[in-house]
């Protein structure tokens, strides 16, 4: 990772954050990618007293508009020359709702956003990384991506659609020395999950975690930086011969079937 240069796209917290992290500390150059403009400079603050050795610059994008992520990606070329990485991290949830009571503009929204978001990251970094004949992209999908989830209709619709996207990258890209995997985490404690559980039980929060976190075969939620030892690997060169997988990280609840 020393001197490699990673887009991570929602930053300022959670698992990007994380990512962002465990990259510096392997000595990568971080363009880190959030709306969150204040969160996002306390990230960069974080990382750089940390770390103060490694480049980072920020961008701020909302990744549904095309010509943002257009400009994060050219902010990286003038500010670095090249792009061996893209962590297409940013997503939400949208709220929890039955199939037939959706609301559809929030349907719409998840679409823009985690779709989208992802579709328009691969879009502009490909060239480069074409360009390069060298490229390590890891989009984020879910369990949501492999899974039905209840009362999360457009976020799985959305998840299947970055594991499909995976697929056609790889397959498109392979010969150019880009390869393409996503991840599909489980639950992890991060602000979006704690936000999600608040919906789930608004009077005890934590009751909802303990009792989800019984489902899984760890009896426990994954964590932030666990996610990201594994996309650190997935954007290093020993990633040569993986390509278009999308690979769960989840305690291993996706694989039960019965109780556990
Ligand atoms: N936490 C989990 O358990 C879990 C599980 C499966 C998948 N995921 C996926 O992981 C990704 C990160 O989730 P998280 O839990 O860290 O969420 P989070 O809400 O804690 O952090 C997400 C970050 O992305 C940013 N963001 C959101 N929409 C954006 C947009 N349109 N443009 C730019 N930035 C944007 C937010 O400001 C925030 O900083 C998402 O794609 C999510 O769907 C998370």
């Amino acid at each position: 990772m020393k001197n490699k240069v990673i887009i991570i796209t929602g930053a300022a917290m959670g698992l990007g954050l994380a990512a962002a992290k465990e990259l510096a500390s392997k000595g990568a150059n971080l363009t880190l990618v959030d709306y969150n403009e204040a969160s996002l400079a306390q990230a960069k603050q974080e990382i750089s007293k940390a770390f103060p050795d490694v480049k980072i610059i920020t961008v701020v994008a909302d990744v549904s508009d095309e010509s943002a992520v257009k400009n994060y990606v050219d902010q990286t070329v003038k500010a670095f020359g090249r792009i061996d990485g893209l962590y297409n991290n940013a997503g939400i949830e949208g709220r929890q709702a039955g199939m037939t009571e959706y609301d559809v503009n929030i349907f719409k929204k998840v679409i823009d956003i985690n779709l989208m978001g992802v579709y328009y990251g691969m879009r502009y970094v490909l060239p480069v990384m074409q360009a390069q004949n060298y490229g390590r992209i890891v989009n984020v999908a879910s369990v949501g991506g492999i899974r039905g989830v209840l009362n999360q209709v457009p976020y799985v619709a959305s998840k299947h659609a970055v594991s499909g996207m995976t697929k056609n990258a790889a397959l498109e890209y392979g010969r150019y020395g880009i390869n393409t995997n996503a991840i599909a985490p489980g639950a992890i404690l991060t602000p979006m999950v704690a936000e999600a559980f608040k919906q789930v039980n608004p009077a005890d929060p934590k009751a909802a975690e303990t009792e989800y976190a019984q489902r899984n075969p760890t009896k426990r939620l994954g964590l932030p930086h666990e996610v990201a030892k594994v996309v650190a690997f997935l954007l290093s060169e020993d990633v040569s011969y993986l390509n278009g997988q999308t690979i769960a990280i989840d305690g291993g609840e996706s694989n039960i079937y019965g109780n556990v």
